[in-house]
């Protein structure tokens, strides 16, 4: 049995299939629509979600399968005390997968090591949403036409952006990749990325506070929400929450050919002037998230994928 917990469990080729498969989803949809006949899907979200648990359960509907689970611990025994360990044994007897949000990190590596069926990792705290950067991977896949030799600028909230500490750690695997990491010095990039990741493997980066002057070496920009439940004071994030908005007027100094990419929510950091720029992939990049996760829930069940 296969879960997903972090990036780095899947090799580079199973991530170079599942985006195959993924395209073969887009192209051609209907001949998907009973590969998980009888399976089940749970989503376990014990943190607020609209797009990974609502991809996730359309995922799973769209290939035929059922859904069934919860969106905030407060509507789950968890808030009678229940256990990670104990609710995922007996949602694995209603369950054939399942989907987890937890604000703990290291909360579904718990529940991998009780549950019967595999368990996705949709997002743990401040650490790591690996289906996130599955679906970042195959929105750059599709619009720029390769994973490797690519300049990526980070730029927000890098300490608690969980999405950005997946994506780097699954793209440092590909050649010629570069980051260029916009953030206060307040909100640079955790150890468990910089040190272990991108120093370990001679990845090169740097780090910068001024997004103006970066803009034109950019292959992508992923920009990003500054975390305002990861906070420990309301002050610290009034103070950092607008210090990058990306707007109409810092997109003229971008190259022509550079796309934004944003895994959403967004607040204020990104304007809606900037939604009609061509360069503009976030909303794309959603619908993106539909098709990969039918593809990952495909391979962690086995189940065959059809001829097109
Ligand atoms: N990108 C993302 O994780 O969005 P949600 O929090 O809405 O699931």
């Amino acid at each position: 049995m296969r879960h997903l917990l972090s990036p780095l469990d899947l090799s580079v080729e199973e991530i170079d299939g599942l985006i195959d498969v993924a395209k073969k989803i887009e192209k051609n949809p209907k001949a998907f629509r009973h590969v998980a006949d009888g399976e089940r899907l749970a989503t376990l979200f014990y943190e607020p979600s609209t797009r990974t648990r609502l991809s996730f359960e359309s995922a799973m509907l769209n290939l035929g399968g059922t859904v069934i689970g919860f969106s905030g611990a407060s509507n789950s025994s968890a808030s009678k005390g229940e256990t990670v360990a104990d609710t995922v044994r007996v949602v694995g007897c209603y369950s054939t997968i399942i989907a987890m949000r937890h604000h703990k990190e290291g909360a579904p590596m718990v529940a991998s090591q009780f549950s019967p069926v595999p368990i996705i990792n949709a997002g743990d705290g401040g650490h790591q949403h690996p289906t996130q950067t599955l679906t970042d991977l195959l929105t750059i896949a599709r619009e720029k036409g390769r994973l490797d030799h690519l300049t990526i600028g980070l730029c927000g909230d890098l300490k608690f952006g969980r999405t950005v500490h997946s994506l780097i750690t699954a793209l440092v695997r590909y050649p010629g990749v570069k980051f260029v990491c916009v953030s206060p010095e307040e909100l640079r990039l955790p150890d468990f990325v910089r040190e272990d990741v991108l120093e370990k493997n001679h990845v090169p980066y740097k780090e910068v506070d001024n997004l103006e002057d970066v803009m034109p070496e950019l292959d992508i920009l992923y920009m990003t929400r500054v975390q305002r439940e990861r906070f420990f004071n309301e002050e610290d994030y009034l103070r950092l929450r607008d210090r990058y908005i990306l707007d109409g007027e810092k997109m003229k100094l971008a190259p022509q050919n550079m796309i934004v990419l944003h895994p959403l929510p967004r607040v204020n950091e990104i304007s809606l002037e900037v939604d009609n720029d061509p360069r503009a992939m976030y909303f794309k990049q959603a619908q993106y998230g539909v098709y990969i996760r039918m593809a990952l829930i495909m391979f962690l069940l086995g189940l065959e994928v059809p001829e097109v």
